[in-house]
């Protein structure tokens, strides 16, 4: 899938991407108390300079900023970055936010303590290559000893037990409930999925059916972590849901210093 593709399907959703949340400025605060708890134990209070290079339509971003950190959003939609900053802007929260491909990062080298890239942003990107370029662009916007983040679906089950669609996800809206959930088609490769992202929206006694296609790339703990590893990363940990209260597992790692 090609990265206008990928961007297509973000810049179309993000006006609606708040309903795939049951209440998404309840998440916005959970996500950064659960992410900025893994940033201050591995770094310090802070506060701390976070690039989130998925940024979206600031789930994540939003909330950092707001408990006080410099946070700078980027992603590859331009549509969701200028909406991530407009929704900073509307919570008094500061999100200077750019349209930028995480493979190819528009920041100076060590510009940031934590690269953080959340909610299965990470596995759109489909091949080797790619993940590689990202993490090495990651490590060069990274200050020596900086923490990476990232956040993915539990991939490990997933890979096992290839689920073909997920659950509804149900959503208040002032017009009436917005109903959200996934089609999986997994490629032979059995590492790979089509996704379908179906939302069905009320109107009028019936409902308005969108639906959205993307793929993804189901990468197992073992193939992300040799990945961060052979980038220049170390100490790379895996928090469970369990252990950080977060509703994906997170790696962190921290980037080596650089050799002189
Ligand atoms: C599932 S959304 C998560 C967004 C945000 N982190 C949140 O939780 O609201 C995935 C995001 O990754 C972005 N993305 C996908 N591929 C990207 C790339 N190559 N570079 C930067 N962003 C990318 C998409 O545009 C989308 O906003």
């Amino acid at each position: 899938m090609s990265e206008s593709s990928v961007r297509d399907f973000y810049d179309e959703l993000a006006p609606d991407y708040h309903l795939i949340f049951r209440d998404w400025d309840a998440s916005i605060a959970h996500q950064a108390q659960v992410l900025g708890g893994l940033l201050s134990a591995r770094l310090g209070a802070g506060p701390h300079r976070v690039l989130d290079c998925s940024c979206g339509i600031g789930t994540q971003a939003i909330g950092l900023a707001l408990a006080g950190h410099e946070v700078v959003g980027s992603d590859l939609s331009p549509v969701a970055a200028a909406r991530a900053a407009a929704e900073a802007a509307s919570r008094g929260a500061g999100l200077p936010a750019v349209a930028a491909d995480m493979r190819l990062l528009p920041f100076k080298p060590s510009a940031f303590d934590v690269v953080l890239s959340a909610d299965n942003a990470f596995p759109h990107l489909l091949s080797a290559q790619d993940v590689r370029a990202a993490l090495v662009g990651m490590r060069r916007v990274l200050r020596d000893d900086g923490l990476l983040v990232i956040s993915l679906r539990a991939y490990d089950d997933a890979r096992r037990a290839k689920p073909t669609a997920t659950p509804p996800q149900v959503s208040e809206t002032p017009d009436g409930q917005v109903i959200t959930f996934q089609l999986w088609h997994w490629h032979e490769d059995g590492e790979r999925y089509d996704l379908e992202h179906f939302q069905l929206i009320p109107a009028q006694g019936t409902w308005d059916v969108r639906v959205r296609r993307t793929t993804y790339w189901a990468l197992t703990r073992r193939q992300l972590t040799e990945f961060v590893a052979e980038a220049g990363f170390t100490d790379i940990t895996w928090h469970t849901p369990a252990s950080s209260g977060y509703y994906q597992p997170v790696l962190t790692a921290q980037r080596t210093p650089s050799l002189l």
